[in-house]
């Protein structure tokens, strides 16, 4: 599976992931605190090419009953093509029976939401104007 660690010099693609889909405004220096971090899982998946460019990344904090999917995204032209299942296996594989991994999405975001329902994850909460522009959170939750 070309899914990795993620590294510092990852960044600049990482980014630009981040840039071109505009769902979260992380600026590098919390990709590199999460690099650092022991709690934290921090992913890319890397294409076989030779150019071996980074196609999606995977952020969790992995504290077993309380672990978090903190960020995930895929390109947009290789969308729907299993990356971002790589990339939560990544974090699911850390995982022991009987820990949960919890998350929070945008209400809008149909996308990411059937994503999520997919890997078994269950809504279990709602925050109104959780988002600074007002949007709702659903809270997701999955039971390894
Ligand atoms: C959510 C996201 C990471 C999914 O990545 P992906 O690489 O496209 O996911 P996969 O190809 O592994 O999809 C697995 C399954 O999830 C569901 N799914 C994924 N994208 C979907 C979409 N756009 N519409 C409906 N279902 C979708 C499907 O069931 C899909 O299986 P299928 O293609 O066999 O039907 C990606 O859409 C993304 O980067 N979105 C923008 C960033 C974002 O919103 N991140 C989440 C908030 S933190």
């Amino acid at each position: 599976m070309p899914v990795r660690e993620m590294k510092e010099s990852d960044l600049p693609e990482v980014l630009a992931i981040q840039r071109e889909l505009a769902f979260q405004d992380w600026k590098e220096p919390q990709f590199v605190s999460e690099i650092k971090a022991d709690y934290a899982l921090a992913v890319v998946y890397e294409s076989d090419t030779d150019s071996a460019e980074i196609l999606g990344y995977a952020i969790f904090h992995l504290m077993g009953p309380d672990s978090e999917l903190l960020s995930i995204a895929t390109k947009r032209n290789t969308q729907r093509k299993g990356i971002g299942t790589s990339l939560i296996q990544a974090g699911f594989q850390k995982l022991s029976a009987g820990d949960s991994l919890f998350l929070e999405v945008r209400e809008n975001n149909a996308n990411a939401r059937h994503f999520y329902e997919r890997h078994g994850f269950e809504p279990f909460s709602i925050r109104k104007n959780y988002y600074s522009d007002g949007e709702t959170a659903i809270l997701y939750k999955k039971n390894l």
